[in-house]
């Protein structure tokens, strides 16, 4: 009998079972990782809710949702992931069904997923239980070891200078890094519910609260121009507690006056000459961008990411 509960983290077999479907899932995870990250908070979300099916005991699927607040506090995001060896059985969809009423409890009316490999049967299934393709997106990957440290000496184009620092914003440079985290509402549309809040110096000291709550190492690199001392370009990356080996690129974004002149590529290389000599045990970095967004995937492919795999973000609200 299919018997599908909330994940209880104190339920050790029940940690194995979830685990067991990550690994069937995706072959080289490590157990241990698995179940470590299930206890780290992670920032982006107040809330995450997991479930666990499970027959005769052993882990068939699992749903993970996470809850955002702010401007997205109504939205669950997270994947349902069925064992390989268990699929077409209605699994997935029991999962689905599963998970619904809990979020809706919780105040949520749409549910997204924003891994799911373009064209798979994730794709099939998510269309068939009323999802629809919101957003297409490129994932890319670094592997620090096949990328020759060279292609990130840049010169900073005249006229601009680099600044860094991790988690808070030097308070001088705090309006104009809310001015240009502003332009990533400039970002190719898509049809996902995911909102970008309205930056503001209040928005970005309380995201940085929340991450510094969550434990994370918090990158930041900028561009900063020289004539008026402003913060023009942006770059970061969240280093959660977890991320020794692996890591996930935040944001890039560069005030409209100022694109053309390269410094997209410059913040980002510096950023990775930067993650590389303090993160010596770094392996890799990825990063997801939208596929029509051509002038953020090439600045990745000069910095020496590949692309990894296409995927969709599927969308339902219920
Ligand atoms: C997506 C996933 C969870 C589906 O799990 P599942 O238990 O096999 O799905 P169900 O048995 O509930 O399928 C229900 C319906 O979805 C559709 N569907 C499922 N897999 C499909 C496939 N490979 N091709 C076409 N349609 C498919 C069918 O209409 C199916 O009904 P049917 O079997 O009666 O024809 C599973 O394929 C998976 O884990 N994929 C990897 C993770 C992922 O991409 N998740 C994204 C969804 S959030």
């Amino acid at each position: 009998m299919l018997e599908i509960e909330p994940l209880d983290l104190e339920d050790a077999a029940a940690l194995r079972a979830y685990a067991d479907v990550r690994i069937a899932a995706s072959p080289g995870s490590s157990r241990e990782r698995i179940i470590a990250s299930l206890r780290e908070t992670n920032p982006d979300f107040g809330e995450v809710i997991r479930l666990i099916a499970r027959r005769d005991g052993e882990g068939v699927g699992i749903a993970s949702a996470g809850l955002p607040g702010g401007v997205n506090a109504r939205l669950a995001i997270g994947p349902i992931t069925v064992h390989p060896d268990h699929l077409r059985q209605g699994i997935g969809t029991a999962l689905l069904e599963r998970l619904l009423p809990e979020l809706r409890v919780r105040g949520r009316d749409t549910l997204e997923s924003w891994g799911v490999v373009k064209g798979s049967a994730g794709e099939h299934w998510a269309v068939a239980r009323g999802f629809h393709v919101a957003a297409s997106r490129v994932v890319q990957l670094l592997t620090v070891a096949d990328v020759d440290p060279v292609s990130w000496e840049l010169d900073v184009p005249a006229g601009y200078r680099l600044e860094r620092w991790i988690g808070a914003t030097p308070e001088h440079l705090l309006v104009s890094v809310a001015a240009t985290r502003q332009s990533i509402h400039d970002a190719p549309a898509t049809e996902s519910a995911v909102r970008a809040p309205e930056w503001t110096p209040e928005v970005v000291r309380a995201e940085e609260a929340e991450a510094r709550a969550g434990g994370v190492e918090h990158r930041v690199v900028v561009a900063v121009e020289e004539a008026t001392g402003l913060v023009v370009a942006l770059t970061d990356v969240p280093l959660h507690p977890g991320d020794s080996a692996h890591t996930h690129w935040g944001s890039t974004m560069v005030r409209p006056a100022h694109r053309g002149h390269g410094l997209g590529r410059v913040v980002k290389a510096h950023m990775l000459r930067w993650l590389v000599a303090d993160r010596p045990a770094l392996e890799r970095v990825d990063t997801g961008t939208d596929a029509s967004n051509s002038h953020m995937i090439r600045v990745n492919e000069q910095l020496g990411f590949v692309t990894d795999r296409e995927v969709v973000v599927v969308s339902r609200t219920f």
